[in-house]
């Protein structure tokens, strides 16, 4: 049954492939991404999964190499990876025991709800996505520090190293990072009110350093977190940021601190999923889905056919409702989330589900609870040797963040404050809807849909997974679960196969252009549902790890961008 699928699958893929050269090609093996025997670092760029392995080579373990991977990430892929961002780390030690750590940016303590309003309470348009004001307090230093505090074995100048030496030496800048640097110029220009040295002139296959952030590293490996947060660096950040007018302060800088929390975790069949918690609602929202959707047989539907797609895009609906209106910070909130995760609850949520026609979105809110008061991100997955596991997805939101650029420190600032929700009701960058519980306040953290996962089967680590992609994280992470569960893909072709999302609002399919079937597409539209192939190019760039059977490492590192798997 399975090799069926499998072949089905298979042939619907290479069909797709083949759709432009008008011939068929023949039916090929499982397409794996690479497989290692003992350990592998998946991430946006190829240097970052090397330095990661050489750390583990060093007898580091998968903390040690979550600081060496992020922060050469940082150096090597500024329109996402950071100093001046957050995150959230899963993991899953070799002996089972699973945790999470929250390190998320937080409101400045001068902000207030109402920063992104007009007098007449409109929303200010761009006050909450660029430039400094655009900007919460970064979560990126303390959240590498606390993890490697605890877990990691090597000391922190081993690690930092090879990065200082990377950020000194400089890579080759790709394709895809040029023609960003000069999609993102003018931007630049606007906010920094000059050029920076991130700019139109830089062309593929240059080679490019970035000595600033060499010495911000140096003073971070001598000196430890609080370099970050309350020493010279921490003044020359303030110092920067305030000459751009914004109102993050010393005292915001030196409050900081990131957090453990309890990650969500639940089953699927033989699966137990473990994913993050509020402040994100990456884990929440997953397992609404996957319970709602389990009462169904996707496998049998297929893989993208029309059932299984309006099985999981109803799913998705309802879950993005409640998302919106219960979720926000867990320091701030009340969040009934033993409701939001109960069986009875999500059951009901599907009672109007039905294969005859879409649920208009206006006819979903979010779930009653009796009693309750009322493109740019990236992520890496890392196994190491000893069977230690961690998904992390960190952040500066949009890509580049705020475009804001501290040239002396060698470093983007974020544009989280977006995340939160400037007004009830109005839908922020990525189309999501917020309420109050979402709304802005001091010291608060801003919602996430980051969702770095870690799947168990019969109890075993199985398979870590996560994305960038805003509000399609989620959806991106829940998919290629099911289409290695499912639909029998392997890790790499899991993460190739086309994606497609619906967040309740609006009220549309995404669906990555090219990557289904016209029919398809015509017999979801004469149901009701409205597909939107134009919004999203991309939905998604998940990067995972999977354990085969014979317990080698299977890496699958999105072709949609750069990303790369490097293992032994
Ligand atoms: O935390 C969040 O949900 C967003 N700030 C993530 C942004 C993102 O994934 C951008 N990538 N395309």
């Amino acid at each position: 049954m399975r090799i069926a699928l499998r072949l089905s699958v298979v042939i619907v893929l290479l069909l797709l492939s083949c759709k432009h050269e008008g011939k068929a090609k023949k039916i090929e093996e499982p397409q794996r991404g690479l497989v290692a025997e003992s350990a592998m670092v998946v991430s946006a760029r190829v240097e970052a999964s090397q330095i990661g392995i050489a750390i583990l080579k060093k007898g580091g373990n998968a903390f040690d190499a979550m600081m060496a991977t992020e922060m050469a990430l940082a150096v090597t892929y500024p329109y996402a990876g950071n100093l001046g961002g957050g995150g959230f780390l899963v993991y899953r030690l070799t002996d089972g025991t699973k945790g999470a750590l929250d390190y998320r940016e937080k409101a400045p303590l001068a902000s207030n709800r109402d920063m992104f309003l007009d007098e007449n309470g409109n929303v200010i348009k761009g006050k909450s996505t660029v430039g400094s004001l655009a900007v919460g307090v970064p979560g990126t230093i303390a959240g590498i520090f606390k993890a490697q505090e605890r877990f990691g074995v090597l000391d922190v100048k081993t690690i930092l190293q090879p990065v200082i030496d990377l950020a000194n030496k400089g890579y080759v800048v790709t394709g895809q990072q040029a023609n960003r640097f000069k999609n993102y110029d003018s931007i630049f220009r606007v906010v920094n009110k000059k050029e920076i040295y991130f700019n139109k002139n830089i062309k593929k296959g240059d080679r490019i350093n970035n000595s600033p952030l060499a010495e911000t590293l140096s003073r971070i490996a001598e000196n430890g977190r609080d370099e970050f947060y309350k020493g010279e660096t921490a003044n020359k950040l303030v110092e920067f940021l305030q000459s751009h007018g914004s109102i993050i302060t010393l005292e915001d800088l030196s409050k900081y601190e990131a957090k453990w929390r309890d990650p969500i975790t639940f089953q699927y069949d033989n699966l137990t999923i473990t994913s993050m918690s509020p402040p994100s609602s990456g884990g929440i929202c997953l397992n609404q889905i996957m319970t709602m959707v389990e009462p169904f047989d996707l496998g049998d539907f297929g893989h993208n056919s029309l059932k299984s797609i309006q099985v999981m895009v109803e799913a998705e609906k309802r879950a993005y409702a409640d998302r919106s209106f219960y979720l926000g910070d867990p320091d701030f909130v009340e969040i009934p989330s033993e409701t939001l995760l109960s069986e009875v609850y999500l059951e009901n949520r599907m009672k109007d589900f039905s294969f005859n026609r879409s649920t208009p979105a206006d006819s979903i809110s979010h779930g009653e609870i009796m009693g309750y008061e009322s493109e740019e991100t990236t992520h890496y997955s890392i196994v190491d040797q000893f069977g230690n596991a961690i998904a992390v997805t960190t952040t500066l939101n949009g890509g580049y963040g705020s475009k804001l650029y501290a040239d002396k420190l060698g470093f983007f600032l974020n544009n989280e404050m977006d995340d939160f929700s400037s007004k009830p009701g109005e839908p922020n960058y990525y189309g999501l809807i917020g309420a109050e519980a979402n709304s802005i306040a001091p010291e608060k953290r801003m919602l996430s849909s980051m969702t770095p996962t870690i799947v168990e089967k019969d109890g075993e680590f199985y398979m870590s997974l996560g994305t960038p992609g805003g509000s399609t994280i989620i959806t991106s992470v829940f998919q290629t679960i099911l289409n290695v569960h499912e639909f029998g893909l392997t890790m790499q072709e899991a993460v190739n196969a086309p994606r497609f999302h619906n967040q309740w609002l609006p009220d549309e399919i995404r669906m990555e252009p090219n990557g289904f079937a016209e029919k398809l597409i015509n017999q979801l539209e004469s149901l009701g549902y409205k597909i939107n192939q134009t919004r999203s190019p991309v939905i998604g760039k998940v990067d995972g790890i999977l354990i085969l059977e014979d317990g080698r490492l299977e890496g699958g590192a999105d072709r949609r961008g750069d990303d790369t798997a490097v293992g032994f």
